[in-house]
């Protein structure tokens, strides 16, 4: 064998039984080509198919209007086209492949044959299918445990409101009566223990009070998001010596319901994870009404986070999962603007139509 005739063959061989499918196909859509690896993967011998069947009979009747698309555009004059379609075997079964098809055309442009590879991406397509099952089954546990969050709070909350509420306002009651009651030698005696208790059960009534609104806040329904807010930052502030300036007007018209208690629950969480994870001392809590939508800004001056890495991946907690599924569930969309030691601004949209 000369060595010209064993660069042939060496060339041959990488034809046939090179790792991915090629085969060309002529004007009339005929195969006029297909290589060992192709004919193997169709379960076709080469003399069933070459010269006697068109390509677009191998491909699944649910692409083969797609094919036959980009098969006449190539013929027509396009140079390449890269399709995803599934070729069906002999036997009938089906498998997903990518194919890149080239033209060959002669010196006056005229179109001879196409010259395509073939990639069986049948595994992928199928992690790609389970991917998006995942993700669509993530998003209704994320949606499923806002729901459970709010009914939960609602329940504690009514729970707080409803018994140690009410008991702690009759203890209350009970023990101004007993100071009213008591003969002076005694209220010399206890008088300052009844002082204090009663004290202490009023600084209770009104921890509750605060623990139960911020667990269903009526205020919201009654005064909106502005005011709710507003009062949420005082008692923020109160309780960790944090500084927290809101800039809301408040917006004469109201938002739905729902986009009120999510922008809320937003604002509540981003507080927490100021005081959780941020250092800061100083918060700002914008609420911007524009035409179209509704903004809420909370920016800390603290430490600051890989913002994108952790939206992506929320092993550590669900707080900003929980408020994008929040956003998501309106329409709306969560901006986190983060980097490390420049603090950090959560910016929340919802549109205003109902
Ligand atoms: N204001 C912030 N400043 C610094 N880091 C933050 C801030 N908010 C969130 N993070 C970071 O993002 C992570 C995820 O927050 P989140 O989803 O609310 O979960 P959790 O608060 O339960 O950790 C936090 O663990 C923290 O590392
Ligand atoms: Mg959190």
């Amino acid at each position: 064998m000369s060595e010209e005739e064993g660069i042939a063959a060496e060339l041959r061989d990488l034809y046939e039984n090179a790792p991915c499918g090629y085969h060309s196909v002529g004007p009339d859509g005929m195969v006029v080509r297909m290589n060992r690896t192709e004919l193997s993967w169709l379960g076709y011998a080469c003399a069933e198919l070459v010269g006697r069947r068109r390509y677009v009979d191998a491909v699944s009747v649910r692409c083969r209007r797609a094919y036959q698309r980009a098969f006449e555009a190539l013929r027509d004059g396009r140079d390449s086209s890269e399709i995803e379609t599934e070729l069906v075997r002999k036997d009938g079964s089906v498998f997903d492949a990518l194919l890149r098809i080239g033209t060959v055309r002669d010196r006056g442009g005229i179109f001879l044959n196409t010259r395509a590879t073939v990639v069986d991406i049948t595994a992928r397509k199928r992690a790609e299918t389970e991917a998006r099952r995942y993700a669509a089954r993530l998003r209704a546990i994320s949606q499923r445990i806002v729901e459970i969050q709010e009914s939960e709070r609602r329940n504690l909350s009514a729970e707080l409101h409803d018994r140690i509420g009410q008991d702690l306002s009759t203890i209350n009651l009970n023990l101004h009566i007993i100071r009213d009651l008591l003969p002076a030698n005694l209220l010399g005696k206890v008088g300052s223990r009844l002082d204090d208790s009663i004290g202490l059960v009023e600084g209770t009534v009104e921890a509750v009070r605060d623990v139960a609104g911020a667990l269903r806040p009526l205020v919201l329904d009654d005064y909106g998001l502005a005011v709710t807010l507003r009062s949420h930052a005082e008692q923020f502030s109160a309780r960790t010596g944090i500084r927290v300036v809101v800039e809301a007007k408040d917006p004469v018209l109201r938002l739905r319901q729902e986009a009120e208690m999510a922008l809320f629950r937003i604002g509540q969480e981003a507080l927490t994870n100021v005081l959780k994870h941020s250092q800061a001392d100083q918060v700002y809590v914008t609420l911007e009404v524009g035409r179209e939508e509704v903004c809420l800004t909370i920016a800390d001056n603290g430490c600051g986070f890989d913002a994108p890495d952790r939206l992506g991946h929320a092993t550590e907690g669900l707080g900003l999962l929980i408020m994008q599924e929040r956003l998501r569930a309106l329409d709306g969309s969560l901006r986190i603007e983060s980097r490390r030691g420049g603090g950090t601004r959560v910016i929340a949209t919802v549109g205003r139509k109902r």
